[in-house]
């Protein structure tokens, strides 16, 4: 088992002169999981999309380490599977053609063909894996942004609205996920869910700002 880390630092997000949060420090392991929870507007999201450098805060610092080295940030996204209802898919192209073109901005490509195939039957796409993305449903267009998040075999997976638009079969998907992330790497899940927000061990609550 690999020793990989997240370390947040003195982390700040400002929307103009909005104020979203101030100074959060945490830090995660192998096997750690973490809920990000708060209200409406409150910023789990932002806060998600800095985690998965996708966004840049306005101060402090995201780090990812594997065994002591803290890996470049060109090459964090390689290491991350994000699920994001900010996360856009490809509308006029199939799930494989989707999940190709989404791939080849990381460095990663091992066992592309095989892995792509494998996922896209696990989230139970595979009768539909020639049709346009367009036509898909708002279930299946989520299922999908599960196998893009999971087709590296990511250390971290950040999940924002993990079920959102699954049904029961869907949700019982992303419980299996949730529970293989926690046993090989670092989950965290933003909801405003409270059973959602059980699945991890940690917790941390944002307030909405009043600045
Ligand atoms: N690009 C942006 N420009 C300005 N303000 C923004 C931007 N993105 C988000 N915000 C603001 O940041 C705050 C936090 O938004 P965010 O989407 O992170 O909240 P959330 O906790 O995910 O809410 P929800 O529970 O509704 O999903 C809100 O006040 C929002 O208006
Ligand atoms: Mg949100």
């Amino acid at each position: 088992m690999n020793s990989f880390k997240l370390v947040v630092r003195d982390l700040t997000k400002d929307f103009n002169r909005r104020s979203i949060f101030r100074q959060l420090a945490f830090s995660l392991t192998v096997g750690d999981s973490l809920a990000i929870t708060g209200k409406n507007g409150s910023g789990k999201s932002t806060l998600s999309k800095i985690l998965a450098g996708v966004l840049s805060p306005s101060q402090g610092t995201v780090e990812y380490f594997l065994d002591g080295v803290r890996i470049q940030e060109e090459q964090m996204k390689d290491t991350v599977g994000f699920v994001s209802p900010y996360l856009n898919l490809y509308e006029e192209f199939s799930a494989v053609e989707n999940l190709k073109i989404l791939s080849q901005i990381r460095s990663n490509k091992k066992r592309f063909e095989e892995r792509a195939d494998e996922l896209i039957r696990m989230v139970g796409l595979w009768p539909r894996r020639d049709d346009p993305v367009g036509i898909y449903s708002s279930g299946m267009k989520q299922r999908l942004k599960y196998a893009f998040a999971l087709l590296h075999e990511p250390q971290i997976l950040i999940l924002d609205e993990p079920t959102s638009n699954l049904d029961e079969e869907g949700m019982e998907l992303v419980k299996e996920v949730v529970r293989r992330q926690k046993k090989n790497g670092i989950l965290i899940v933003a909801t405003n869910d409270s059973l959602e927000a059980k699945w991890c061990k940690k917790k941390i609550v944002l307030k909405v700002s009043s600045t």
